[in-house]
Parts: C-alpha cells; sequence; structure tokens
C-alpha cells in the first residue's frame, strides 16, 4: 500500500468549501487533504477579479510550497470564475474548477433546455457559467441571479428558517417564472441550503450542486492518472485566517465533522 500519499489541497473563502470536502472524502476516503478557509477575507463574491485572483494565488502557493499537495481543487465558484485561468497559467499540480463539471452535469439534466444559474455577485456578474454552457449547447437559455444574501445566512448557520425561506423566494421567483427546469447552485455554501432551495421549487426543478459535481470528477481523474494514495484512511487537516474554534463549531454541526487539525495561519 502506497501510492502518491501526499495531500490534496482544497480551498474556499470559508466554510462553503466543507460541502466539496464531505462529497471528496464519500468517494476517496483514502485520500489526506489540507482545507483552506480563508475565514478572514470572507466574502469573496463582492470581490473583484484582482483580488480574488491575489488571495487565490496566495492560497495555492501557500499550499504548494508549505504543504506540497499533489493536486488542488478550487471548491469555491468566485474563485473558479474569476482566478482559475490565471491559476492554471502558474501552477502544474493537477487544478479542477466547481464551474465545468456542474455545467456539463446540468446540460444533461436539462429537458426542456432552461437553466437557471444563482451565485455569488461577482460569479454572476463574470459570466461563468452562461457562457460555459453556450460555448457547449448555443441552444441552452440561461437564467442567471445573484444571491448576495445566501453566503452571510449560512456563515451565520441560518440555514433553515423563516428569513432564509423568505429571501429564498425573492431570488428563486424570477428564475421559476422562466420555467427552468435544471438550477445549478453556483456556489459552494449553497448546498447548505438545499432543503429551503427544494422546498420552494417543488420536484419539477432539478438542482445541481457544484461539491458533488466536481467530487465525481476529482475521483475519477485521480484514478486514471495513477494518482490516488493507497491506504485505507486519509486524515484532513484545516487552515483557516481567523477564529478556528468558531469554524470548527461549525464543520462539527452543519457537516457533522470532529476537526482534530486546526492552525491558524496569515499569508
Ligand atoms: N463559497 C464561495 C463560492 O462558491 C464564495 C462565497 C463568498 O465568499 O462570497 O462562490
Amino acid at each position: 500500500m502506497s501510492g502518491d500519499r501526499r495531500p490534496i489541497g482544497i480551498f474556499d473563502s470559508g466554510v462553503g468549501g466543507l460541502t466539496v470536502l464531505v462529497e471528496l472524502r464519500k468517494r476517496l476516503p483514502g485520500e489526506s487533504f489540507i482545507y483552506f478557509g480563508d475565514t478572514g477575507r470572507v466574502p469573496y463574491g463582492i470581490k473583484g477579479k484582482e483580488t480574488v485572483t491575489r488571495y487565490s494565488i496566495e492560497i495555492v502557493n501557500h499550499l504548494v510550497v508549505s504543504h506540497d499537495v499533489k493536486a488542488l481543487v478550487v471548491a469555491c465558484n468566485t474563485a473558479s470564475a474569476l482566478a482559475f485561468s490565471d491559476l492554471k497559467k502558474i501552477y502544474r499540480i493537477p487544478l479542477y474548477d466547481v464551474v465545468t463539471p456542474a455545467v456539463e452535469r446540468a446540460l444533461k439534466a436539462t429537458k426542456n433546455g432552461r437553466v437557471g444559474v444563482i451565485g455569488t455577485r461577482s460569479t454572476i456578474s463574470s459570466g461563468a457559467y452562461r457562457d460555459a454552457l453556450r460555448l457547449r449547447n448555443g441552444k441552452v437559455r440561461v437564467y442567471q441571479q445573484a444571491c448576495p444574501l445566501f453566503v452571510p445566512l449560512v456563515e451565520e448557520g441560518w440555514v433553515e428558517n423563516e428569513v432564509t425561506r423568505m429571501v429564498a423566494s425573492e431570488y428563486l421567483s424570477p428564475l421559476v417564472a422562466q420555467r427552468i427546469d435544471t438550477l445549478i447552485l453556483g456556489c459552494t455554501h449553497y448546498p447548505f441550503l438545499i432543503p429551503v432551495l427544494k422546498q420552494f421549487l417543488g420536484p419539477s426543478v432539478q438542482v445541481i450542486d457544484s461539491a458533488s459535481s466536481v467530487a465525481e470528477e476529482v475521483a475519477s481523474s485521480l484514478t486514471s492518472h495513477g494518482m490516488k494514495a493507497k491506504r485505507r484512511r486519509g486524515r484532513v487537516k484545516y487552515l483557516v485566517t481567523d477564529d478556528p474554534e468558531r469554524f470548527a463549531e461549525f464543520a462539527r454541526e452543519r457537516v457533522g465533522e470532529v476537526v482534530e487539525e486546526i492552525e491558524r495561519v496569515s499569508l
């Protein structure tokens, strides 16, 4: 048993990437992960390309130089939309973004060709999802909606209450009016809101989350490149740029994750 035992790096602005980590660990139990949550600088979704790219490069540099990660998952749609092409130019290790796998799954799922996309302001205004969908299928109709209040609600742990239901109804009503049959959750914080979103959308709209889509892609790519670690159970180390206690509490409450190794770092 050995294989490539180096950890996989994964980063997000905060807790959103935990939804990706959970899906990755289900499919790749033998891998170790270094999760970087930039909790001191969250949210990214209201920041511009230059800032998000600078933050992303700082984080990836840290993960590559100090932790020798063998691959890296950008578990943040905002960073995937704004910084991924620059990251690809700099780093030689396999890099995975969350936009592409979700787009491919949505195109397979839609029957009426009307796809909704929700995300942070920066992700939506970058047009990354719209362009990626249209590039693969020129006939698809894309309806986008920025949902800036969702990230603070999730970070606050308000995932299933009346306020969240009202906000969801405001954001989703225009998409439902367009008769979408598929909705891409274009932000890794949003899978925490799936019960509320599904309650509003009903069974006629399929919800595609980027977390499980990218996890499938990473698992099959590591296998085909012979890069999987051959061990029974890997470990997770967490790095955050603000209060580790708060992060660990969220992880425990929301994804049932017992955080054993966590460190505050400054970049
Ligand atoms: N979870 C992130 C995303 O997928 C970013 C949220 C934020 O920091 O605004 O876009």
